[in-house]
C-alpha cells in the first residue's frame, strides 16, 4: 500500500485554502509542497510565505520538496513555515551529509531527491541517515509531464538496497503519477505517491485521491 501526497503545485492558487481543505477531507496522508527557484529548475513556483499560508490550513503534514540551489540557507525558514518532511536534491548539495544532519536537528524528517539521470547507488553511504528518498519520475520543474518508465527499475533497485541494509526509509515517487502506473509503482516498493495534475485537473479531486489510494493498495 502506498501513501498519497497530493502536490499543491497543481492547485488553484487563488483558492489555495479551498484546495488544502479538500486534501484535509481526503484519504491523502501528506501535502506535497514544491519549491522551485528558477535556478536549479527552469521554473519558479512559490516560496516560504506560501508554505506558511498552506500550513495554516493544513491538517496533514507538509512534505516539502526543495528544487533549489543552496538549500542550507533556507532549511530553518521552511521548518518554521511548517515543513514536516524536508527533501533536498542530491544534485544541489555538495555537503549532503551536513545538510541531512541539519534537517534532523531542526526536528524535520530528511529526504533526498534524485533526478531521473542520477543512479540510486550514489546514495549508499547516506541511506542510513535518511527518512525518505524521492525518485523523480519526470525532470523536475513542471507538473503535467510524462512518466519516465525507467523509474520502476530504480525503485526496485533502491528497495533491494533498503532490504539488504536493513533500513526503513520511505521511497517516494514524484511526476506523472496516475491510477495506471500506481499499482506497478507500489508493487516495485514505493511507499508514497505524489500526484499533482492527475488530482487537480480531475472533475472530482476528492474522488480521484480515493481512486489513487485504491490503485495503490
Ligand atoms: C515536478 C514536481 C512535482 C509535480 C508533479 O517538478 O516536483 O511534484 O508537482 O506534478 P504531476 O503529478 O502533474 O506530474
Ligand atoms: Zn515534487
Amino acid at each position: 500500500m502506498s501513501l498519497i501526497s497530493p502536490s499543491i503545485l497543481a492547485a488553484d492558487f487563488g483558492n489555495l485554502q479551498r484546495d488544502i481543505e479538500m486534501i484535509n477531507r481526503s484519504e491523502a496522508e501528506y501535502i506535497h509542497v514544491d519549491i522551485m527557484d528558477g535556478v536549479f529548475v527552469p521554473n519558479i513556483s512559490f516560496g516560504i510565505p506560501v508554505c506558511e499560508a498552506a500550513n495554516q490550513h493544513a491538517q496533514k503534514p507538509l512534505d516539502v520538496h526543495l528544487m533549489i540551489v543552496e538549500p542550507d540557507r533556507y532549511l530553518e525558514a521552511f521548518r518554521k513555515a511548517g515543513a514536516h518532511i524536508i527533501t533536498v536534491h542530491y544534485e544541489a548539495c555538495t555537503h549532503l551529509h551536513r545538510t541531512i544532519q541539519h534537517i534532523r536537528e531542526l526536528g524535520a524528517l530528511p529526504g533526498v531527491a534524485l533526478n531521473p539521470h542520477t543512479p540510486v547507488e550514489l546514495l549508499s553511504d547516506i541511506l542510513p541517515d535518511l527518512s525518505l528518498v524521492l525518485i523523480m519520475s519526470v525532470n523536475p520543474g513542471f507538473g503535467g509531464q510524462k512518466f519516465i518508465e525507467n523509474t520502476y527499475r530504480k525503485i526496485e533497485k533502491l528497495d533491494r538496497m533498503r532490504k539488504e541494509m536493513g533500513l526503513d526509509f520511505m521511497i517516494e515517487v514524484d511526476g506523472g503519477v496516475n491510477t495506471q502506473n500506481a499499482p506497478k509503482l507500489t508493487q516495485a516498493g514505493t511507499d508514497v505517491l505524489v500526484a499533482g495534475s492527475f488530482v487537480f485537473s480531475a472533475n472530482d479531486p476528492l474522488a480521484t485521491i480515493a481512486e489513487l489510494k485504491r490503485a495503490a493498495q
